[in-house]
């Protein structure tokens, strides 16, 4: 699939097993899903550009590489979004946060904005956004169309599940933003919900049904 990345890592598909799973509990989902962020940060993040930069190790200078250029910022798409924050936090702990808040419409499944606060300067910056599942892929579509208002340009996706609906919808809006996720599932269901997917993230995560 064109413009989509699947991390095919053992420790991820382990973990998605575990996410699927029915019985799996709300602690122990949220537990994982920390950890898979922390593993999809790592994917996501492995082509960012270095420079050179002089260091003094207890024995000797030597030439050594950071990460150039300004810090990335991580957008959670609210609510589920938030789940995966943490994680990724863990391992870009100087990373910047924008808050998405969009909710699906119920009756037309389209995104509406209720909260957006992200850093001044972000249109200068990586934007990550975050959010478990892309399903229709409005929510996702919104959240970037969002932030290209705002003048961001570079924005990649990350998420744990996809449905290839979700992944046309957001491919054909937004050309230029790839995506990371840990498969790609069948399809969507006539409520929305991906099959066989692992249902209602938010619901998982924060223990509301
Ligand atoms: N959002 C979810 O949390 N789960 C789905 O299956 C689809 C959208």
């Amino acid at each position: 699939m064109q413009g989509v990345r699947i991390v095919d890592h053992p420790l991820v598909q382990h973990k998605l097993s575990i996410l699927r799973d029915k019985e799996t509990s709300t602690r122990t989902f949220r537990a994982l899903l920390r950890e898979m962020a922390t593993l999809l940060c790592y994917e996501v993040t492995r082509d960012l550009p270095l420079e050179e930069v002089e260091i003094e190790t207890p024995v000797a200078r030597m030439k050594s590489r950071k990460l150039a250029g300004k810090k990335l910022v991580f957008a959670p798409i609210l609510r589920a979004g938030m789940g995966l924050l943490e994680g990724m936090l863990e391992l870009v702990p100087s990373a910047r946060v924008a808050h998405i808040g969009l909710y699906r419409e119920p009756k037309t499944l389209k995104a509406v904005e209720y909260y957006f606060k992200a850093p001044s300067d972000i249109a200068e910056r990586l934007v990550i956004v975050i959010d478990p599942m892309l399903a229709t892929g409005h929510t996702a579509v919104a959240a970037i169309d969002r932030l290209k208002e705002t003048g961001v340009k570079d924005i990649r996706f990350v998420c744990v599940l996809a449905a290839p609906e979700g992944v046309d919808v957001l491919r054909s809006h937004h050309p230029d933003v790839q995506i990371w996720t840990a498969a790609v599932d069948e399809r969507l269901d006539a409520h929305a919900y991906i099959i066989p997917g692992l249902g209602d993230a938010g619901d998982r995560i924060y223990g509301t049904k």
